[in-house]
């Protein structure tokens, strides 16, 4: 079995990328990355042995110029534009970069296109969790992209079948999105956005990979767009909490008039170095900041696959810390 995976030198591409190399049904994972360069440092950091199984070439989305690629049995399609200052960017990726992708496909593979809770935006009010079926009201240009690149998908109808996935936090060894969280807790005040709690769904990368792994293993045949995520639902403090407990550090909570972030976010947009610091905190991903839930409601995708995610919040966050150290980043 040949499975190609976009966006390997990313947090998420690149567990998924280990976790192939070690399943013994697949023969052939092909990456594909801006920088062949980057992802080989990567996995010898890891300490992934070079495998023969391994095929890395050179491309780059939206065009992604694949030569000689052959039919492939599975895609998981990680590649995409998280944080940007420019509204262009994350729709020339996230959107033309995927239906490129998929009309360079050959065969008759089963596609998974990560997506992302921002699309559809934040629970309604009133309700436990965020359905698909609700209507969609992203927030930012990211999830515009995202909702727009789902559209586009729908509207190739391709021959094969697609699983957009939404997916919420996704937490884990490599992800840098939670260093800044980590380097908050060495200190003794942890400030928080505004004084009520705010609610997520979230989901380990290892989950993410097995939540793959069941929907490939199925014999649909359509595009569906699903929900996943860990079955506990978590609020701001208990994460920071968490990312305390395991970093065995003691400090106190300081809610942050929601005001003052937005002020700072705006800052950010004319002063380089604060961007640098929190990437996140752009005016435009910060509106995803302001509500206080974005939980998802799983049971579809847990009926159609049996999947559940078994990862703990707090097991995550160690596993995560020690990649930090290892990497000498914290
Ligand atoms: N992390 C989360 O919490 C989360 C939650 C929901 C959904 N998702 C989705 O999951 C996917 C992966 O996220 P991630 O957290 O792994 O992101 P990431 O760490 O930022 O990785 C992004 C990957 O996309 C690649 N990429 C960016 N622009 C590209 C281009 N023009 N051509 C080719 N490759 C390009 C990057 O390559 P370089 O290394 O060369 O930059 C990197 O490999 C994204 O689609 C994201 O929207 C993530």
């Amino acid at each position: 079995m040949r499975i190609l995976i976009t966006g390997a030198t990313g947090f998420i591409g690149r567990t998924l990328v280990m976790h192939a190399l070690r399943d013994d049904s697949i023969t052939e994972v092909i990456a594909p990355v801006r920088s062949v360069e980057k992802l080989r440092t990567q996995l010898t950091r890891e300490g992934v042995p070079e495998s023969p199984k391994l095929r890395i070439m050179e491309a780059e989305a939206p065009d992604w110029n694949f030569r000689d690629l052959g039919a492939v049995d599975r895609v998981v399609h990680g590649a995409g534009v998280l944080f940007s200052r420019s509204r262009d960017a994350y729709f020339r990726i996230n959107v033309e970069g995927t239906t490129q992708l998929l009309q360079t496909l050959r065969g008759s593979p089963r596609v998974v296109i990560l997506s992302s809770q921002s699309a559809g935006g934040p629970t309604p009010k009133g309700a436990f969790a965020k359905k698909v079926g609700d209507s969609d009201r992203p927030l930012s240009w990211y999830g515009a992209s995202k909702l727009r690149m789902e559209l586009a998908v729908r509207e190739m109808a391709p021959r094969f079948p697609v699983l957009l996935l939404r997916a919420p936090m996704v937490l884990g060894p490599g992800d840098m999105a939670t260093l800044p969280l980590f380097r908050m807790v060495r200190g003794k005040i942890w400030p928080k956005p505004g004084w009520r709690s705010k609610y997520f769904s979230w989901i380990a990368s290892e989950d993410l990979v097995t939540a793959c792994n069941a929907w490939f293993a199925l014999d649909t045949a359509e595009v569906q767009t699903m929900h996943i995520a860990e079955p506990d639902v978590i609020c701001d403090a208990q994460l920071m909490r968490t990312a305390a407990l395991v970093s065995e550090r003691r400090g106190i909570l300081l809610p942050v008039p929601q005001m003052l972030l937005r002020l700072v976010a705006l800052a950010s947009q004319f002063m380089p170095s604060i961007g640098e610091k929190v990437p996140s905190l752009t005016p435009d991903r910060a509106r995803e900041i302001w509500p206080n839930r974005w939980v998802l409601d799983t049971e579809p995708f847990y009926e159609m696959t049996g999947w559940r995610g078994t990862a703990t919040l707090e097991e995550t966050l160690a596993r995560t810390l020690a990649w930090f150290r290892r990497e000498g980043l914290i």
